[in-house]
């Protein structure tokens, strides 16, 4: 299996292990499958082990609205769940919206992660329909980034 497809494949386990059947994850698929486009733009990130498998992967996307970034995808494999990976790929997609000029991330959360998102410190502003499932309710957060501390950021 190619990293590509790898990386869609722990989407998809993500999304199983939150309970969804496979009807779901198919009506789901276009939103799970890893974004070659962003890859090329350096929005990717995967946090890989020593053996350089990949345990989870987080990717952010230009909106065109100025300071605003779309968290496109955050992804942690089930078997590492609840180890802290998510809050670093998060930290992961503050630096990568960053390098956007970003200065507020949108995201679209599935119901079973907006304690995690409520956790990083991003604010609930609203809710939308799922654009490939309408049935299911996303629940919309904004998340203010600070400023670098960083010299000369
Ligand atoms: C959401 C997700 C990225 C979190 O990854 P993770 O590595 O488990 O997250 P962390 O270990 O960094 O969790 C940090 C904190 O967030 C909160 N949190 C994370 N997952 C949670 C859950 N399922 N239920 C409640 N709180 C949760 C907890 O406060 C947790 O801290 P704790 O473990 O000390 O209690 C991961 O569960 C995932 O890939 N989910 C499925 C895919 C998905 O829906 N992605 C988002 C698309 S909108």
């Amino acid at each position: 299996m190619d990293e590509a497809a790898e990386l869609t494949q722990i989407a998809v386990r993500a999304t199983k292990h939150d309970g969804y059947d496979d009807e779901a994850i198919a009506r789901f698929m276009p939103g799970l499958k890893i974004n070659l486009a962003l890859i090329a733009a350096g929005l990717v990130f995967v946090a890989e082990g020593e053996n350089g498998v990949p345990y989870g992967h987080v990717s952010v996307r230009p909106t065109g609205i100025g300071g605003l970034s779309l968290l496109d995808g955050i992804f942690v494999d089930p078997a590492y769940s609840r180890r802290g990976l998510g809050t670093r790929l998060f930290a992961t997609a503050i630096e990568l919206s960053r390098k956007l000029a970003g200065n507020v991330i949108l995201i679209n959360s599935s119901p079973h992660s907006v304690e995690f998102y409520a956790r990083m410190g991003a604010n609930k502003i609203g809710a939308t329909p799922f654009v490939f499932s309408p049935d299911v309710q996303l629940s919309m957060f904004a998340f203010a980034i600070p400023p670098s501390t960083e010299h000369g950021t």
